[in-house]
């Protein structure tokens, strides 16, 4: 089996962050999960160098454009391997054939008629470099950049998107798997229920000069979007190379919410005008907040991978974006949340089960693999085996499904019936007794046998640290470490093989030490003309202040030490978390789905270590017995998310 995964190729005009970050070690994760599996991968990641935005950076800076993206798109190189980021190739699209193909592609569009000229007029973008719909403002605004876009009219060139709606709404219906989570396909079936404009693909030269030239008219360079999709095509060699022919039926793309249109609609649509079939699977992840606020220069709190790494280690920068993120929705990043995630998963959990493991087998077994006698097998063994056959194969679809931190939990899971096994079996009691010392390498032999697998399925993620583990087991890179099928499987591992004591994986970090780098977010100035109304009554300017919205609850969980709270993840219309106290009187699961009402622009609020950005409304009911009772506030009908409410 093949397997083709890619990154987006990231614009030049920053430099990487930890949103980037995510994405391709997620991608590299990924890569090195389907060669674990024996696929023949091939993982492309890039740098996109063309358009408005790139042109205005550059002229910032005051240097040429090209100066200025062979700096930047070589700070996205250099960022990766520090990551242990391995992909098979790097694409810019000023490379000279990029320009060719592109040009190329627009050349076949444009003579099978699908290409034509127009006037048009519309409200334009420059951050998202695309012209938006009236329905896509909030509140005339664009949602992802909070300004208003600017009417545009003028001439330009169309590819006519439109006339491949029907197709692409039946694709997507036929191929459950094409655009997963399910919250982001059916997103797009809705866009889609609507018609679909053509898209126009020319910026005149008067306007912009930094981009590929059509190939049938000078005057105009490629809109930036039609020119950075088709990456994906010539980073394999298409329409002719071997490794177009190779990889391309098997590709998997891996972006974020922000680029699904392009990604989702543009690109299919684009594929089937040039006749090559469409992409196998469009994989969308959420956005990385930090300390539960939007990432911006403005604020300063950007995280950079590269210092992450160099506080942390590479393995747990990994580890902790992949098992922290719900593959979907939004996350946080607190370095308060990482140091926890490394003391008790890493240290604690792994770490110390490894070393402990195989500190026995070098004190009690002559630091050898021991024999394990098969009549000596309890209950409690076969258990413990079985759940970690099981753990691969959950594991293994897991992984396939995108859902690493799923994935992480089930290993994790194993981890802790290791830790138990050793308490219930206590080996150290073992080995004051001759009698039970065949028992005793049982035990053992279970206990390294079941580590070698949690190294195996843990390569991806952490290659290190699995790396750590695998040689301090005494095996070589054989089809022991490298194939989930072969290696998957319970009794691999030989007796007799040396092993080294005791190897620490992972230090305990000092907590206090380690958040002193974190910013603090900027405190709210204090307006000094705020007077408190003494009357009781609310003034209908004030009233007016209050936003009230339609919001609709998309992932909620229960908060750790915490009875009475539920931390809910609403979309109104953009993503929020917000802290509820319903969590004595809903089920989370129950809530998924539901449209409530919530007061939208109430100041942040820490409850139990987590940001309320708002607060649910909800009605309080007393019984007879003075015992509350909170019933949320709903909507009746359907009503888009987001909707203000007054
Ligand atoms: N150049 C286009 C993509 C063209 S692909 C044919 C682009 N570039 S970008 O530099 O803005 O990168 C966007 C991508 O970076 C997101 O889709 C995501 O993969 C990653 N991220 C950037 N910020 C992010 C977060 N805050 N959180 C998670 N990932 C985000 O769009």
């Amino acid at each position: 089996m093949t397997t083709y995964i890619t990154t987006p190729i990231y614009y030049v005009n920053a430099l990487p962050h930890l949103g980037h970050a995510y994405t391709t070690i997620v991608t590299d994760t990924y890569s090195r999960f389907r060669r674990l599996c024996g696929d023949d991968v091939r993982f492309q990641t890039g740098t996109d160098e063309h358009g408005e935005k790139i042109a205005q950076a550059a002229a910032a800076e005051g240097v040429l454009p090209k100066e200025y993206v062979d700096w930047v798109s070589n700070a996205f190189k250099e960022a990766w391997p520090p990551l242990d980021v391995e992909p098979d190739h790097f694409i810019r699209t000023t490379n000279p054939e990029h320009i060719n193909t592109v040009q190329k592609i627009l050349q076949k569009v444009y003579d099978q008629g699908d290409i034509y000229f127009s006037e048009y007029s519309g409200l334009y973008c420059q951050g998202c470099e695309r012209f938006l719909t009236e329905k896509e403002l909030v509140e005339g605004n664009c949602p992802d950049h909070l300004k208003p876009p600017q009417e545009i009219a003028e001439q330009n060139y169309f590819f006519k998107m439109g006339k491949y709606q029907e197709w692409l709404i039946d694709h997507i219906n036929n191929n459950p798997e094409f655009i997963t989570p399910e919250r982001y396909r059916n997103e797009v079936l809705s866009f889609l229920s609507e018609p679909l404009e053509d898209l126009c693909i020319s910026r005149p030269t008067s306007r912009l000069t930094w981009g590929i030239p059509l190939p049938f008219d000078d005057k105009f360079v490629t809109y930036v979007w039609f020119d950075a999709l088709i990456n994906y095509l010539t980073g394999i060699g298409y329409p002719d190379g071997p490794d177009f022919e190779r990889y391309w039926s098997s590709s998997e793309h891996v972006i974020a919410k922000d680029i699904l249109k392009p990604h989702a609609i543009f690109w299919p649509t684009m594929l089937k005008a040039m006749g090559t079939e469409p992409y196998k699977r469009l994989h969308v992840h959420g956005y990385w907040n930090v300390d539960e606020t939007k990432m911006s220069k403005s604020i300063g709190n950007v995280v950079r991978p590269g210092e992450l790494v160099e506080q942390y280690g590479v393995d747990t920068v990994r580890y902790f974006v992949l098992r922290e993120m719900s593959f979907g929705l939004d996350a946080s990043f607190s370095s308060e949340a990482l140091v926890d995630r490394q003391n008790s998963d890493l240290a604690n959990d792994l770490g110390n089960l490894f070393s402990r493991s195989l500190t026995m087998i070098g004190n009690y077994a002559d630091s050898t693999v021991p024999e394990l006698y098969k009549g000596l097998l309890n209950d409690i063994d076969r258990e413990l085996i079985n759940a970690v056959e099981h753990m691969v194969k959950e594991y293994r679809q897991d992984m396939n499904g995108f859902r690493f931190n799923r994935a992480l939990q089930q290993v994790w899971k194993v981890i802790g019936l290791l830790n138990r096994y050793i308490v219930t079996n206590e080996p150290w009691e073992l080995a004051k007794n001759p009698d039970h010392k065949k028992r005793l390498m049982t035990v053992l032999y279970v206990l390294a046998e079941a580590l070698r697998i949690v190294a195996l399925v843990l390569q991806p993620v952490i290659p290190q640290a699995a790396a750590k583990m695998v040689t301090a087991l005494g095996l070589d890179s054989g089809q022991e470490t490298v194939d989930l099928d072969t290696a998957g499987k319970w009794g691999v591992l030989k007796p007799g093989t040396k092993i080294t004591k005791g190897p620490q994986l992972f230090p305990r970090l000092d907590k206090k030490k380690n958040n002193k780098q974190q910013k603090q977010p900027r405190p709210e100035k204090k307006k000094s003309n705020e007077k408190i109304q003494d009357d009781g009554l609310v003034g209908f300017d004030k009233f007016q202040k209050l936003e009230l919205r339609v919001a609709e609850i998309v992932a909620a969980e229960k908060i750790k030490k915490s009875d009475r709270l539920l931390k809910l993840t609403v979309k109104a219309p953009e993503e929020r978390t917000i802290v509820a106290g319903i969590a004595s009187f809903y089920e989370p699961d129950d809530l998924i789905g539901k449209l409530v009402l919530i007061v939208a622009n109430l100041k942040p609020a820490k409850l139990m270590g987590v940001t309320s950005h708002g607060m649910v409304l909800a009605a309080k009911e007393t019984d007879a017995d003075g015992k509350e009772r909170l019933v949320l506030s709903t909507v009746s009908g359907s009503v888009a998310p987001g909707s203000k409410v007054s």
